[in-house]
């Protein structure tokens, strides 16, 4: 299949892109966090080419994209109001809200589940196709799965080129990590995903969110996974990477001295004059939004390193940077060594 890759800046290509998704196509667009594969989410055909552009497990469910609050009714059985709550403080923006569905949701979009999934993203290009569409569009991340999710047009050409009807390039998104997740189909709310929205933000709408164990830790063994996606291996590069906790002075000095082991690092921006071996930066140390912009894209270079291992810094699991700490500590298998 030939892939056309259609700017958000030109005349005409955000409606090209609409044309091709209300004729059951896919196209990857931009939105705040990561880019999406988007497809008709009320087009069950449409949706299941989706799993086998990415070559995504049949029972990972889809998040359904919305331009205006008012679509979320037919999505779902009914709205509590402790989601229009939620609503209202956070959307349009990085937050996914799981909710009993509606009959109209296709089996593929949900597969096996009795809730949806529903995000208004905020950003001007993801609402304006949309709304041009007149449909809301289901969008998983557009990678090849498995792969860190794209945070540019050229990183869903790379992975999707052939595979889909068009790309939509609008730049780099800004937040770089997926949407917040969160279940309001129980009671207490739960988080099964950190974003761009944090714990706290939640929890001074809604009070106390459990955060489901499987945000920090791997799934214990025969435990079913409260967000199917948590259970696959995400966001790893070829080479082994290593998360190396500690003071930035024992990181430094442990990291140079597996010079010889052929080591990489990823580390913060402040880190990389006191390194003697191969780095990739990923912002500031103390600067989790930067480091969520920038982690995926890293992630996606360190194969060019040429290393035998990577050594990576971490941020405590807090505000933001718990969802930096979830996405880093997949793509290192969750290995931790603790120096100091
Ligand atoms: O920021 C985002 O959320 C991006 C952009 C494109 O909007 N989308 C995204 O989709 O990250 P995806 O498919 O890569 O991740 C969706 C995650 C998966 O872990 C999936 O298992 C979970 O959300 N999920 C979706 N619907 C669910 C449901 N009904 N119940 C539980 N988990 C659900
Ligand atoms: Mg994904």
């Amino acid at each position: 299949m030939k892939t056309e890759f259609l700017n958000a800046g030109t005349p005409g290509h955000i409606e090209r892109a609409a044309q091709i998704l209300r004729e059951g196509g896919l196209v990857g667009i931009p939105t705040e966090t990561v880019y999406g594969l988007a497809a008709n989410a009320l087009d069950g055909k449409a949706c299941a080419r989706i799993f086998e552009a990415k070559g995504r497990p049949v029972d990972n469910p889809l998040i359904v994209h919305i331009s205006d609050i008012s679509q979320w009714d037919a999505l779902v059985k009914e709205i509590p109001e402790r989601a229009r709550k939620l609503a209202e403080a956070y959307w349009p923006g990085p937050l996914t809200i799981i909710l009993p569905k509606a009959d109209c949701i296709p089996q593929e979009v949900s597969p096996g589940l009795e809730t949806v999934s529903v995000r208004f993203p905020s950003h001007p290009v993801a609402r304006a196709v949309i709304s041009a569409a007149g449909i809301p569009l289901a969008a998983p991340s557009a990678n090849l799965s498995g792969r860190p999710s794209p945070t540019t047009a050229e990183h869903v050409w790379h992975d999707l080129k052939g595979r889909i009807e068009a790309v939509l390039d609008g730049g780099e998104c800004g937040v770089g990590v997926e949407s917040t997740v969160v279940s309001l189909a129980c009671d207490p709310p739960r988080l099964l995903r950190p974003g761009g929205i944090t714990l706290e933000q939640l929890e001074a709408v809604l009070g106390h969110v459990e955060v489901d164990p499987a945000v920090t830790h791997p799934l214990a063994e025969g435990v079913k996974a409260a967000s199917p996606g948590m259970k696959y291996k995400h966001y790893a590069p070829k080479v082994p990477v290593k998360i190396v906790e500690g003071s930035r002075e024992a990181y430094i000095d442990f990291v140079n001295s597996h010079k010889k082991d052929k080591a990489a690092a990823l580390c913060y921006d402040g880190d990389a004059a006191a390194l003697e071996v191969p780095y990739i930066c990923y912002g500031g140390e103390n600067d989790p939004d930067c480091q969520a912009r920038e982690l995926f894209d890293a992630l996606r270079h360190l194969d060019e390193l040429d290393a035998e291992v990577v050594f990576a810094r971490c941020p405590p699991p807090e505000g933001v940077g718990l969802a930096v700490y979830n996405r880093l500590i997949r793509a290192a298998g969750f290995e931790v060594i603790h120096i100091d």
